[in-house]
C-alpha cells in the first residue's frame, strides 16, 4: 500500500461511500458504519423541493452513529439550496454536497444534476449561497463533462468558477455523461473512465481537494489513486461487497483496531438496531436488502444471500433470521473450502 501523498490534508474524505438513490438510505449507512468507523458516508440525493415541502424526519432523519455523514442536495435555486443547507446543518450533517452529476431525465427536467455543468455561473451562485448559509463544508459532486462539453478546458472552467464561489472540495466521477440517449445506468458504465483528466485537474489546481470517483473496486486500487488525489469515493463496489471497507480504518485513517470486526461481529452488532427498527414498524426486508453482499466472494456468499432474501419476506421473520443464516454457513462451507484450497478464505465461525 503506497504511502499517503505529502499534500494529503488531514481530511475525513480519504475514503467515502458514494451517494446512491434507493441504496444508501439510513439502514444501509448504519450497517456500513459497523464495518468502517471513519469512512465518510453520503445520503441519497434529496431534492430541495422534498425538504421544503415534504416529511423532513423521513428525508433527513439519521442515527447518531452514522457520523461522519454528508447529505447530498439536488436543486438549482440558490435561495432554496441555502435554506436546505441550513436545515441540514441544524440537523447535524457534517457536509453539504451538491449533485452536479446525475444525468436522469427526471432530474434534468428539474434543471439540476449533471445538466448544471452547462451553467457554471448558476452552480457558483448556488455554492455561494450555501457557503454563506452554513459553516460546515459545501462540496460539489460532478462529472468530467456532458455531451459535447467534454474538453479538459470546459472542465477547468467549470471547476474554477465553482471554486471561486467558495467550494474547495470537488468529487469528480471520471466519466462524462450523455444527457440524451443513455439511461442513468448506461451513463455509469458506457462512457469511458478518464482518470487522466482528473489527475491533470489535481495537478493544475493543487490547492483544491479533489476526490476521485468511478470504477474503483478495492482498497488497494483506492490506495494507489491516493498517491495523487486527495480522496477516493467508492459506490457500487461498496454496496455489493460492503466488507471491502473492513480494513479502511487501519489503512486510511491509521486508527481503529488492527483487526477489523469479523462479519459475524458486524451481524451481532447490527441486531440491536434491527430489533429497535422492527419495534418501530420498519419492515425487515427494507433493512436486510442492504446486507445481502456481506459474504460476497466467500464460499457461503450465495447461501447467505438466498437465506436472507427468501427469509425476509416471511411474515413471521425477525432478527433471528440473521443468526440462522450465519449459522448455516458453518461446517459445510468450511469443508467446501478445504476441498477447494484455491478459494480458501477465512470461514465464519457460527455466531
Ligand atoms: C443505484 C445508484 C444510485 C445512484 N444515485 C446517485 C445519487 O443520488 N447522487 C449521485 O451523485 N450519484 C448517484 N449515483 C452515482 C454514484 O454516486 C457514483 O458516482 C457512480 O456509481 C460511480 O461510482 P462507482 O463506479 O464506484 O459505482 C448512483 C449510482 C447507483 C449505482
Amino acid at each position: 500500500m503506497p504511502a499517503l501523498p505529502a499534500h494529503a490534508p488531514p481530511s475525513g474524505r480519504l475514503l467515502s461511500v458514494a451517494p446512491m438513490m434507493d441504496w444508501t438510505d439510513r439502514h444501509c449507512r448504519y450497517f456500513l458504519r459497523l464495518i468502517s468507523r471513519h469512512t465518510l458516508l453520503y445520503t441519497e440525493m434529496v431534492t430541495t423541493a422534498a425538504i421544503l415541502h415534504g416529511d423532513r424526519e423521513r428525508l433527513l432523519g439519521f442515527h447518531p452513529a452514522e457520523h461522519p455523514l454528508a447529505i447530498q442536495l439536488g436543486g438549482s435555486e440558490p435561495k432554496d439550496l441555502a435554506e436546505c443547507a441550513k436545515i441540514a446543518e441544524c440537523r447535524g450533517f457534517d457536509e453539504i454536497n451538491l449533485n452536479v452529476g446525475c444525468p436522469s431525465p427526471r432530474v434534468r427536467n428539474g434543471r439540476f444534476g449533471a445538466c448544471l455543468m452547462a451553467e457554471p455561473e448558476l452552480v457558483a451562485d448556488c455554492v455561494r449561497a450555501m457557503c454563506e448559509a452554513v459553516s460546515v463544508p459545501v462540496t460539489v459532486k460532478t462529472r468530467i463533462g456532458i455531451d459535447d462539453r467534454d474538453s479538459y478546458e470546459d472542465l477547468v472552467r467549470f471547476v474554477t468558477t465553482v471554486a471561486d464561489a467558495g467550494c474547495r472540495t470537488l468529487i469528480v466521477h471520471a466519466r462524462k455523461a450523455w444527457l440524451q440517449g443513455l439511461s442513468p445506468k448506461e451513463n455509469r458504465q458506457t462512457p469511458p473512465l478518464r482518470y487522466d483528466m482528473v489527475r491533470r485537474l489535481k495537478s493544475d489546481l493543487p490547492r483544491l481537494e479533489i476526490v476521485l470517483n468511478g470504477g474503483i473496486q478495492t482498497l488497494d486500487e483506492a490506495g494507489r489513486h491516493l498517491s495523487w488525489c486527495d480522496g477516493v469515493m467508492i459506490g457500487r463496489a461498496a454496496y455489493h461487497n460492503p466488507y471491502l471497507l473492513a480494513d479502511a480504518d487501519r489503512r486510511f485513517y491509521g486508527r481503529g483496531d488492527p483487526k477489523p470486526r469479523t462479519r459475524e461481529g458486524v451481524i451481532e452488532d447490527f441486531l440491536p438496531y434491527l430489533r429497535e427498527e422492527l419495534a418501530k414498524g420498519t419492515r425487515l426486508h427494507a433493512i436486510t436488502r442492504h446486507i445481502l453482499g456481506l459474504y460476497h466472494a466467500t464460499p457461503g456468499g450465495r447461501r447467505w444471500r438466498r437465506r436472507i432474501s427468501e427469509g425476509s419476506s416471511r411474515r413471521e421473520a425477525d432478527e433471528t433470521l440473521l443468526l440462522e443464516a450465519a449459522d448455516s454457513l458453518g461446517v459445510d462451507e468450511y469443508q467446501e473450502n478445504l476441498r477447494r484450497p484455491e478459494r480458501r478464505v477465512s470461514v465464519p465461525s457460527p455466531v
